[in-house]
């Protein structure tokens, strides 16, 4: 027996059958595609992989870094003092700048001299740039985040070919 043809034999007629139909129709019909999101990837192949005013960079596969000219620090990705930058929130401090993975392939540094005094303890935690001195916050793009960091951290630039991060001006 058909859905209608049942719905007539308990009653339903004319205007109310039609509406019980349609509210059955709707209710059954409603399948909702399942919500996929795929995991974020860094891009490779596009991009000049020299920075922006983001202060982040993502890996381009081929990227000359040597016409970088204006390098404040050149960091090879397979010294063994580099372990820490390998893994995503990891960073480390080199010649007065933090250097972080602030998510997969994408390298940000910052000053590790802070703002709010000049005290050389900023460092990278999770995803913003901290003092441990009394706790000044700055977002990646160097912008305070709380009233110890009102005056903003200096960002550099960074590029990066897969094996040397440059950190740069
Ligand atoms: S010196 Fe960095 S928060 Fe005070």
């Amino acid at each position: 027996m058909k859905r209608h043809e049942f719905l007539k034999s308990i009653g339903f007629r004319g205007a109310a059958l039609m509406a019980v139909l349609s509210a059955c129709t709707k209710a059954e019909d409603s399948v909702l595609p399942a919500l996929t999101i795929s995991p974020a990837s860094p891009s490779t192949g596009s991009g000049t992989g020299t920075g922006s005013e983001t202060g982040t960079t993502t890996p381009t596969t081929g990227t000359d870094l040597s016409t970088i000219t204006n390098r404040l620090l050149t960091i090879d990705l397979s010294a063994s003092s580099s372990a820490n930058l390998k893994k995503v929130g990891g960073y480390i401090t080199q010649s007065g700048i933090v250097v972080a993975q602030s998510s997969s392939g994408v390298f940000v540094a910052a000053t590790q001299t802070c703002t709010h005094e000049p005290k050389r303890q900023v460092i990278f935690n999770v995803n913003e740039y901290y003092c441990t001195a009394h706790g000044a916050r700055f977002s990646l793009t160097g912008s305070g985040k709380n009233s110890f960091g009102s005056r903003g951290l200096t960002i550099y630039k960074t590029a990066t070919d897969g094996k040397t991060v440059v950190v740069y001006s």
